[in-house]
């Protein structure tokens, strides 16, 4: 087996204990004689010089390239985390991004002097509306939950202008993301939760058994949770339509569909990509991420502003939208996001992203064929671009799922996401992504049968697993709920 573990256990010093007073690591230019000296408030200028580590370039360089080490990333290694796909960022993006003419722009400059931003945000928007077949988009959401929440705003917009009255519930399948809930309840709906069928799907006659007139939508991820299409959609959403509710499109998986299938086509009438999923932006430490949301004609009118007008050639800012929901972000939403994803979309090309989800799906039944015969599956069909199996199997050897995924971080690879959705017991939810070879995959299959070899052999050796990564097995949910990130000079 080609990976061997890596210890990782040298101390890394912070950036502070680093500093020895004079060191510098950098030149600054002179201010340009051009530039005016600026007139700032008094109160509003430093007085004492700001407290900053003092280190020469290639202490700062490897303290930053030591650092990088310590934890997993995409461009350290596989990390095959199902539902979040971290997929590889390509470096082009973060060029363009940097490129000073858009980096350095402000939103407060004036319509004439940005049209050029406006511009890349009026082609993001077409790419997106062409890709998922839909009338009308914003691009503000600074996430995926931000985006249903957002949607869900304009569904209660819609159904008070239409009704007078916002209706009452919303109706999601027991394999929906958490964000899903989370989001009806905070929009100020009652979430109705439906059991999925036997074979992973939403059950139809569950729905229909809970549609009436007060159901203001139905929440759906296609491909849902478990990686599997739903394949009835057309006649789901035929059922929400003809008790007047609406359909919303979870698209946080529509890197499985691009140029296969669109939910506009669909009938969906709204939906959320994640750029950060579909379109490689960065993914992980909370953002900045970028949720956009699609509509159809009918929710346009209640889009968040503001929305750019395109005439002649020239862009401009609208925010006069008497039925719009208001903002929610400033702006454009994360702008250096939405300059990555066209960058993405037009390096791609229209082929270039249906071969990315194509080769999505093949990758990740590739995986389902190699490790089913020792991991159980959980639905016995062809997936979509995640697989989801358990540790069924495992845990009759001892171990549970957990101590597979800390097993896997001794090996370098991160793990997929474990113990959901809630309805697969022991569950592993692994993504490769398109963007991994046939080598990685291999190399993944040999370790996940090696773990598996260990289990029924040493199984203590996974339950106190990680031993090799510079922190062993963390309390997950106190670093998650007292984390401290702040440097304390005297502690
Ligand atoms: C199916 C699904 N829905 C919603 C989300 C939420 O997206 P975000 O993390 O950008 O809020 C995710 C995130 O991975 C997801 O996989």
């Amino acid at each position: 087996m080609k990976r061997a573990p890596v210890s990782l256990q040298s101390e890394t010093k912070l950036i502070f204990e680093l500093s020895r007073q004079g060191r510098i690591g950098m030149d600054l230019p002179p201010t340009p004689d051009h530039l005016p000296d600026p007139d700032l408030p008094a109160d509003l200028i430093r007085n004492s010089p700001l407290r900053l580590p003092e280190v020469s370039e290639n202490v700062a360089v490897r303290h930053y390239v030591n650092l990088s080490t310590r934890n997993h990333h995409i461009d350290k290694d596989f990390y095959p985390l199902g539902s979040c796909t971290m997929k590889y960022n390509p470096k082009i993006n973060d060029e363009l991004a940097a490129h000073v003419g858009f980096a350095a722009l402000s939103p407060l400059q004036s319509v004439a002097t940005t049209q050029g931003a406006l511009q890349m945000i009026h082609d993001l928007s077409q790419a997106l509306l062409e890709v998922t077949g839909m009338d009308d988009i914003t691009l503000q959401p600074a996430a995926g939950a931000q985006g249903e929440f957002t949607a869900l705003l304009m569904f209660r917009a819609y159904h008070i202008k239409k009704e007078g009255t916002p209706r009452k519930r919303i109706i999601i399948p027991d394999s929906a993301h958490g964000t899903n809930p989370a989001s009806i309840v905070i929009a100020g709906y009652d979430v109705t939760q439906l059991p999925s069928d036997t074979s992973g799907l939403m059950d139809i006659e569950a729905l229909r058994a809970n549609l009436s007139n007060d159901v203001a939508g139905l929440m759906i991820t296609n491909p849902n949770t478990l990686g599997l299409f739903e394949s009835h959609i057309k006649e789901i959403i035929d059922l929400v339509h003809s008790v007047g509710g609406l359909v919303y499109m979870d698209g946080a998986n529509l890197n499985a569909l691009m140029g296969i299938a669109r939910p506009g086509d669909m009938g969906f009438d709204a939906c959320h990509m994640n750029l950060h999923k579909t379109f490689s932006t960065p993914h992980g430490g909370g953002g900045p991420g970028s949720g956009p949301v699609a509509v159809k004609k009918h929710l346009a009118p209640f889009l968040p502003i503001p929305v750019i007008k395109s005439e002649n050639g020239k862009y401009d800012i609208e925010w006069d939208r008497a039925d719009s929901i208001g903002s929610v972000h400033s702006y454009f939403g994360n702008f250096g996001m939405l300059v990555r994803a066209l960058a993405y979309i037009r390096s791609m090309g229209g082929d270039g992203l249906k071969a990315i989800s194509e080769n999505a799906i093949i990758n990740a039944n590739y995986l389902r064929k190699k490790l089913s015969p020792t991991y159980k599956l959980h639905c016995d069909r062809p997936c979509m671009h995640e697989v989801v199996l358990s540790g069924n199997n495992q845990k009759a050897k001892g171990v549970r799922t957990t101590d597979i995924a800390k097993r896997l971080l001794d090996y370098g690879i991160h793990p997929p996401t474990v113990y959901f959705p809630l309805i697969v017991p022991e569950c592993l939810m692994i993504e490769p992504t398109e963007s991994e070879s046939r080598e990685t995959l291999d190399e993944f299959v040999e370790v996940m049968l090696k773990i598996d070899q260990e289990a029924g052999e040493n199984p203590e050796i996974l339950k106190t697993a990680p031993h090799n990564t510079p922190i062993r097995r963390l309390d997950e949910a106190g670093a998650a709920r007292n984390l401290n990130i702040r440097y304390f000079k005297d502690k």
